[in-house]
């Protein structure tokens, strides 16, 4: 069993590595966030910006199932179903959706828009997918609907009118003029139960009988450790487990049977809303990364922060997740810079910090300590052994993995599925 998550603030190309691994893998299971993520995968040229759907649907046979820690759009759901058919994926076949999840309503979005834009200095800088009003509501227990209420129409019409009349309230206490009718709301729902039917499952049951068959089972971690609810950059995060932390509670399988953790880190530091980023560029090599990189949000367009790599942050996240290898991902956008810096420790008040520091107003002080190493300017888009990268670049790869102390078995050189280097594919469950 193997699981692939995010080391840093998201957008590490999680989705790459999944698509990579999904061909000797039976079922790729989405355990958290929801349509917040986006996960680019290019095949042949062709660019699919997956999002709540798992990655490994673009293989043939390929089950992808949105397990019960997912908050799930229909709407986004269906938009997505569209493109992956366009894609020739047999949806029908390959797509299942537990009755645990839980649904994201117009209401939450609402909710968050206004919580987004009222609160000056405060803003998280969400994706406004209303990710998280629904965990909210998910873990309140009062208001919230699943994937399973869809096929109970009597509990469903009870739940939508106490959580409707709520919300109605809430959002005339926040000052809104927007209201919800349940009844509206029950025939949206109804509408989306006889579309969702064949594909929901009691997904632990289905996960469970699956892996008794002996079938192969992959995690799909959105989002990043550093963004992770308990674990990151709090109050700047989102509202899941996004580190290996959530595959546990939100599949249903053991945390102890994944037998290949993978932590996937861009060779720099991105990250998209607000909150303290120790090594970020806010000036023209920060740019320069953003444009050779095409750094901007897959799901809502936004320019991306962008920094050197910061080993503070990936060896804190390592040790939470307990990664056994590192995939290091973007490689080639660093060609051509003279010089690279690593984030080695934080300076904060006088101070070396060797790790992140629980507080963000501890955080957002700190500044970072950098080692200086020496660029490369060879093209590297082509190299598919360690060996064919020019010495400068495995120099800058071997100190990473020394300094977040896991041992990297794939780099990739571009976002194409050859443009990959297998480093030690048996860290990985090849060869
Ligand atoms: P995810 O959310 O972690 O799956 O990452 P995103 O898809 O949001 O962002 C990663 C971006 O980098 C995508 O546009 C990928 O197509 C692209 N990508 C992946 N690997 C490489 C690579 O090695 N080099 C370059 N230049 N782009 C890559
Ligand atoms: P993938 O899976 C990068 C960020 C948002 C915001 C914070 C909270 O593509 O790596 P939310 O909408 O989740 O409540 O927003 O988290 N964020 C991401 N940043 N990649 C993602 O997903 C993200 N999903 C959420 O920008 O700062
Ligand atoms: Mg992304």
């Amino acid at each position: 069993m193997t699981a692939v998550v995010g080391l840093q603030w998201g957008d590490e190309a999680k989705g790459k590595v999944v698509d990579l691994l999904s061909d000797s893998h039976d079922i790729v299971v989405r355990f958290q966030g929801g349509a917040n993520a986006g996960h680019t995968v290019t095949v042949d040229g062709r660019q699919l910006k997956m999002s709540l759907i798992p990655s490994g649907v673009l293989h043939t046979g390929v089950i992808g199932l949105i397990g019960n820690g997912v908050v799930v759009d229909p709407e986004a759901l269906f938009q997505e179903m569209e493109q992956c058919r366009d894609a020739g994926v047999d949806v029908e076949k390959q797509v299942r959706i537990s009755d645990r999840a839980h649904l994201i309503l117009p209401y939450h979005k609402a909710e968050e828009s206004i919580l987004e834009h009222q609160a000056e200095g405060a803003r998280i800088g969400t994706t406004l997918r209303g990710i998280g009003p629904c965990y909210q509501d998910k873990v309140g227990r009062r208001f919230s609907i699943r994937v399973g209420d869809l096929l109970h129409p009597s509990w469903l019409r009870e739940r939508l009118e106490r959580a409707v009349a709520h919300k109605n309230r809430v959002l005339a206490a926040m000052g809104s003029e927007e209201r919800f009718s349940a009844e509206a709301l029950f025939e949206t729902c109804r509408s989306w139960a006889e579309r969702l039917r064949p594909y929901i499952v009691d997904s632990v049951e289905f996960l469970h009988e699956a892996v008794a068959q002996g079938r192969r089972v992959l995690f799909e971690g959105a989002q990043g450790t550093l963004l992770d609810v308990d674990h990151g950059t709090y109050p700047y995060v989102t509202s899941s487990n996004s580190s290996m932390s959530g595959i546990a509670a939100g599949s249903g399988i053991p945390a102890r049977w994944v037998t290949h953790a993978i932590g996937v880190v861009k060779a720099y530091t991105t990250r998209v809303g607000s909150g303290p980023f120790p090594t970020e560029l806010d000036n023209e090599l920060g740019e320069r990364i953003r444009e050779a990189g095409n750094e901007f949000g897959t799901v809502t367009g936004r320019p991306r922060r962008c920094g050197w790599f910061d080993a503070v942050a990936a060896r804190y996240s390592a040790k939470i997740c307990g990664v056994d290898s590192l995939a290091v991902m973007l490689l080639d956008v660093l060609t051509g810079f003279e010089e690279l810096a690593i984030c080695v420790a934080y300076l904060y008040q006088g101070r070396e910090l060797r790790t992140v520091p629980s507080h963000p107003d501890v955080l957002r002080q700190c500044e970072p300590v950098y080692e200086l190493v020496p660029g490369w300017s060879e093209d590297i888009t082509g190299a598919r052994s360690f060996g064919e990268l020019p010495e400068r670049a495995r120099q800058y790869l071997r100190r990473i993995e020394q300094l977040v102390g896991v041992p990297i078995a794939i780099v990739s050189v571009g976002p194409e599925r050859s443009e990959t280097i297998w480093v030690e594919p048996a860290l990985v469950g090849r060869g």
